[in-house]
């Protein structure tokens, strides 16, 4: 047997991450900008990184914390999830990250052979987590093809067909890769049809407050439901890596379970990072709103970059940093090729669709670059696609 029979086919068998095949895309094609990577330009606040300056001498900090995280930050949290997010009886863990907090609790509420639910096109990490557990009965289900929302009632047939039940139901709000927000009233049915299932929801609230036009985001909370939120790009806070779940407090073991999950993988979140969400918290909202509001403009660039793939070929732009638009239909099976040629030829990158279950679509981000970069980028984007449009993929 050779030394590939020997990997574990946990991970032998999950998916590339498109992260890192862009970053080698990006890497060999000269002087591409890229709306690839789903980021913020903006660094944390001012006021909280000059005060983590000063901390790196304090002994505590080199030390290991609590594994549910510092309780400053999680009274903190607590409040900021009574006031903004209307969750009065949950109990927090902080995580090195929204994706870390995924897989604590796919590790924690799934057995390896489960069947769990999502729907395309979906966010390619949550994905992997299920591949990479052992969790790989993953049933797809479609979204709406105008607005993208999940397809409620192809879940509540999935849900009283399958037999057993799946045990666990998986969205992004708003969406990752969709750009797009599943409105209230629909949250509280899909949570419905998960209640009365037994199946667990997790709601990832990443992109709370990357709402456009006047949309406000909700969160809802019940004994079924698990939120995750993250630090990333609210405070541009990527690289300091802190997420946190919000999880119901009367679940008997949940606390438990978790912590045993928490403890085998980062023990806590960085501390050091941990002061650094407390002090972004204490900035407040209102700094993230106003960072938020000027990425209207990127929007509005890359919708106009966009055109040439006609009227109706684009979705998302209400919530989170993505557009979300359809290839002419040719490159269906091939949007990696499309993508590779933007890069190469048109020194642009972005994600293909294929990457979240979505073949023959691209992902672009509008959060990670200001509006004068943005604009070159656009220019680059607009070019490649009336080529596209008009000869084809031209070497
Ligand atoms: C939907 C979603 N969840 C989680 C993450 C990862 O966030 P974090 O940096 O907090 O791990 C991302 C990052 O792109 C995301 O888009």
């Amino acid at each position: 047997m050779g030394s590939f029979g020997r990997l574990a086919r946990r991970a032998v068998e999950t998916e590339m991450p498109i992260m890192v095949k862009m970053q080698q895309l990006i890497r060999g094609a000269k002087d591409a900008m890229s709306l690839a990577q789903g980021v913020v330009y903006w660094q944390p606040p001012k006021q909280a990184l000059d005060k983590v300056k000063d901390l790196v001498w304090e002994p505590a900090i080199s030390r290991y914390g609590a594994d549910e995280g510092m309780i400053e930050l999680r009274e903190a949290l607590l409040k900021k999830l009574l006031v903004e997010n209307n969750l009065h009886k949950s109990s927090v863990v902080v995580t090195a990250g929204a994706n870390q907090a995924f897989v604590d609790l796919v590790l924690t509420l799934c057995d390896a052979g489960d069947s769990v639910v999502m729907f395309a096109p979906y966010y390619f990490n949550a994905y992997m987590s299920f591949q990479m557990t052992g969790v790989t009965d993953i049933l797809v289900g479609p979204g709406d093809p105008k607005t993208l929302h999940p397809d409620a009632d192809w879940l509540e047939k999935t849900l009283s067909e399958t037999k057993p039940t799946p045990k666990l139901v998986t969205v992004v709000n708003p969406g990752n890769p969709s750009g797009t927000y599943i409105p209230d009233p629909l949250l509280k049915r899909i949570s419905a049809l998960c209640k009365d299932a037994g199946a667990w929801l997790i709601v990832d609230n990443t992109y709370e407050y990357f709402m456009y036009d006047g949309r406000k985001h909700t969160c809802i909370e019940d004994d079924h439901i698990l939120n995750i939120f993250s630090f990333s790009k609210a405070y541009g806070m990527m690289g300091w890596r802190v997420g946190y779940i919000a999880y119901p407090t009367d679940v008997p073991g949940l606390t438990d379970q978790l912590l045993k999950v928490q403890d085998n993988i980062p023990i806590c979140a960085s501390i050091i990072s941990q002061h650094l969400a407390l002090y972004s918290l204490e900035v407040g909202p209102q700094w993230v709103t106003d960072q938020v509001k000027d990425l209207v403009k990127n929007r509005t660039l890359l919708l106009d970059a966009l055109s040439p793939l006609g009227p109706d070929a684009v979705r998302g732009g209400e919530g989170a940093i993505y557009l979300w638009a359809k290839l002419p239909d040719q490159y269906k099976d091939d949007d990696f090729s499309v993508v590779s040629w933007l890069a190469h030829k048109h020194g642009i990158a972005v994600i293909p669709g294929s990457a979240s279950g979505g073949p023959g679509y691209i992902r672009i981000s509008f959060g990670g670059m200001r509006e004068e970069q943005t604009a070159i980028a656009a220019a680059r984007l607009k070019k490649g696609l009336e080529q596209l449009v008009k000869d084809g993929m031209v070497h």
